[in-house]
């Protein structure tokens, strides 16, 4: 990233099919995907039920939200930032427009699971008002051969 481009103010918009290249780039920089397994990608991109916040500067995308429209409720999928772009209030903005989204569908709560571990997105979810439900307990696959399963947080915002 040039010093330009960090002075940039990144753009909030929805993201489409147009987005897999640029949006692949960020999972495969934060190694969530390798580069040709874009399939959960692009179906998330076209899912009528789930809409892809993407912070945008320069074509690159810097960070992006996923949630998914449920029946009553709405579930965030993913939150991620460029770890260049962190510490400024992005992961922050991008969770402001999914509440907002899920507001508008009418969800009652909005879900997410998130590693025991990962500390900056439990306080970033802390933060904009979520409370524990619990713990799913080896949720996530280990991480590298031979480590354990990962046990997953439940938090959810009341919308209601
Ligand atoms: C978690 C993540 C999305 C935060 O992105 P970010 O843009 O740096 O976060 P923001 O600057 O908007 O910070 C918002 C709040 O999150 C929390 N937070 C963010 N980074 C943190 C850190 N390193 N340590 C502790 N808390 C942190 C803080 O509560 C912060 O509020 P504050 O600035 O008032 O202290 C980012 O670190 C990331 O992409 N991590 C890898 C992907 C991931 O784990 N996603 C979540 C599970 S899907």
């Amino acid at each position: 990233m040039d010093r330009d481009a960090a002075e940039k103010r990144p753009t909030l918009m929805t993201l489409s099919d147009a987005d897999l290249e640029a949006l692949a780039a960020l999972e495969v920089a934060h190694g969530w995907v390798t580069a040709g397994s874009f399939t959960r990608l692009a179906a998330s991109l076209r899912a009528p039920e789930t809409l892809v916040f993407g912070l945008v500067v320069d074509e690159a995308v810097v960070g992006y939200a996923a949630v998914d429209r449920q029946p009553f409720e709405a579930e965030l999928q993913a939150v991620l930032v460029d770890a260049r772009w962190r510490g400024r209030g992005l992961a922050r903005r991008l969770l402001a427009e999914v509440v907002e989204q899920a507001r508008a569908w009418g969800s009652e709560r909005l879900l997410l699971e998130v590693r025991v571990g990962n500390a900056s997105a439990i306080a970033l979810y802390r933060g904009a008002g979520f409370e524990d439900d619990g713990i799913r307990r080896g949720y996530y696959p280990p991480r590298q051969a031979g480590a354990v399963r990962e046990d997953a947080r439940l938090m959810s915002l009341a919308l209601a």
